[in-house]
């Protein structure tokens, strides 16, 4: 059964239909000259079929870690057709009552964090957060310009033109300038390449202070915020020292600079906890949610702040300006929120941070096993959000050419696993970073079997 297949198509008319119409993501359709592109008709769990009927784990949860809670879940479904039958759509300056309800259990895992602006996907709540910078540091210094937006080297935050002013991947920058102004880059904190050729613990953490260093050579004076991922994902799976946020804290703090933490891809359990920035002594002022807040049933990101930064905006209604006057249609759709927190009660539900966490363990405990291979070069994760560093050899730590991180990829497909990389990111061959993100429900079984076919495939890649 193909799904909503309203035609009753066969497999080739919809292939053929796909290549005629279907503009796909991130894809030079050329390759479809001599294959056909995938397409996923049914998922259950970890299990995704292809129109051709073949099976795969996946172990990206949607090849953007963003289908946490797995695939085929009735019950969010049910949720979604339940209020779009009550109550389908009115814009956010209104409430709802699933938009409140989720306001207040979001809110209620982080402690500190106090108002849930939405909107509809990740670099929309990245943007939220740059105008709250911009407009609510006009409005706290008169007479500054406190608004640069200071980001960090390898780290993403979306595809719209601010958040790629703010992103750290070159490629996926190129020829999308000219960018914003005043969006600056902080050196990365990977420690397998470090930017200042250090070893930890013997590093005094320089990657953190590094941002002090930014802020002066820019002027505190025009610098209003810190943009990071607690745990660099489409980077390269990249999670920083513990000691890093508390330092980078404190410099924030010293300067009046607004640390804003994107946990678009960490949030919702993926890294073991409910959001990545838990694992770290730290508090920040901003938050930015979407992927697995709905686990992708439905569209739907964002912006949480402290009580601070939402008073800033706090006025006499008769200052027309002084609001933060900024809309999303699409981010007051009632169906995401009953998405979204059904899939919340599920994860309480089946204790799946709990589960992130220790089948997190024990898969990256297994991947590390991989490292005796030549082209393993570092292995490094945190709950069910992994990477695997490629090299040609691990003293020169040179980079696995990028032809053949594709075809490790492929190889691991075909033994029926899906695994997603470091994708049209960096120059320098650095796009050599194979990533996992399999669903929160994941156990050892489907653990074994995902650490077996990249057995396979690294294995080929030594030969
Ligand atoms: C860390 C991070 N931030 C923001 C985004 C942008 O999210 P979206 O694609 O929903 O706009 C992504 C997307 O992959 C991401 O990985």
């Amino acid at each position: 059964m193909v799904c909503l297949n309203t035609k009753n198509l066969n497999a080739d008319e919809l292939v053929k239909l796909d290549k005629e119409h279907f503009w796909h993501h991130l894809t030079q359709h050329k390759v479809f000259e001599t294959k056909d592109p995938m397409i996923v008709t049914e998922g259950e769990g970890l299990i995704i079929k292809d129109i051709r009927g073949k099976e795969y784990i996946d172990a990206t949860s949607g090849g953007v870690w963003c289908v946490n809670v797995g695939y085929g879940r009735e019950s969010i479904a049910k949720a979604v057709y339940e209020q779009l039958r009550t109550m389908a759509y009115y814009a956010g300056s209104a409430g709802n009552v699933p938009a409140i309800l989720l306001a207040e259990k979001i809110t209620s895992l982080m402690p500190g964090m106090s108002k849930v602006y939405y909107s509809n996907s990740g670099s929309e709540a990245n943007e939220k957060a740059f105008k709250m910078v911009r407009q609510g540091n006009r409005k706290r210094f008169p007479g500054k310009e406190k608004i640069k937006i200071l980001y960090r080297d390898r780290d993403y935050h979306g595809t719209t033109l601010a958040a790629l002013s703010a992103t750290g991947q070159e490629q996926r920058k190129e020829n999308y300038g000219p960018f914003l102004d005043g969006f600056k880059k902080v050196p990365h904190a990977c420690c397998y390449r470090c930017p200042f050729g250090k070893e930890y613990p013997n590093c005094e953490i320089e990657c953190a202070k590094a941002l002090e260093e930014v802020i002066i050579k820019e002027d505190p004076d025009t610098v209003g915020a810190y943009i990071v991922e607690p745990i660099t994902a489409g980077g390269g799976v990249i999670m920083p020292v513990p000691e890093y946020y508390k330092i980078v804290q404190e410099i924030c703090r010293k300067y009046d600079v607004l640390l804003i933490m994107d946990e678009v891809v960490n949030g919702f359990g993926r890294t073991g906890k409910w959001f990545g920035y838990q694992h770290y002594d730290v508090e920040p002022d901003i938050v930015t949610m979407a992927k697995g807040m709905a686990s992708a049933y439905a569209p739907l990101s964002a912006t949480v702040t402290k009580q601070d930064v939402f008073d800033i905006f706090l006025d006499d209604p008769s200052k027309p300006m002084d609001y933060f006057r900024d809309i999303s249609t699409y981010g007051g759709c009632a169906g995401s929120f009953a998405a979204a927190l059904e899939s919340v009660r599920i994860m309480e539900e089946e204790k799946l941070c709990e589960n992130s966490a220790k089948m997190g363990e024990y898969f990256i405990g297994e991947l590390k096993e991989l490292s005796s291979l030549p082209v393993v070069g570092d292995v490094r994760g945190k709950g069910l959000f992994a990477g695997i560093e490629l090299v040609e050899d691990k003293t020169s730590k040179t980079p696995l050419e990028e032809g053949k991180v594709r075809k490790v990829i492929a190889d691991i497909a075909a033994e029926g696993v899906l695994v997603g990389r470091t994708n049209r990111s960096f120059n320098n061959n650095l796009n050599n970073t194979l990533a996992f993100a399999p669903a929160l429900v994941a156990d050892k079984a489907v653990l074994d079997k995902i650490v077996n076919a990249v057995r396979i495939g690294l294995e080929k890649a030594c030969e």
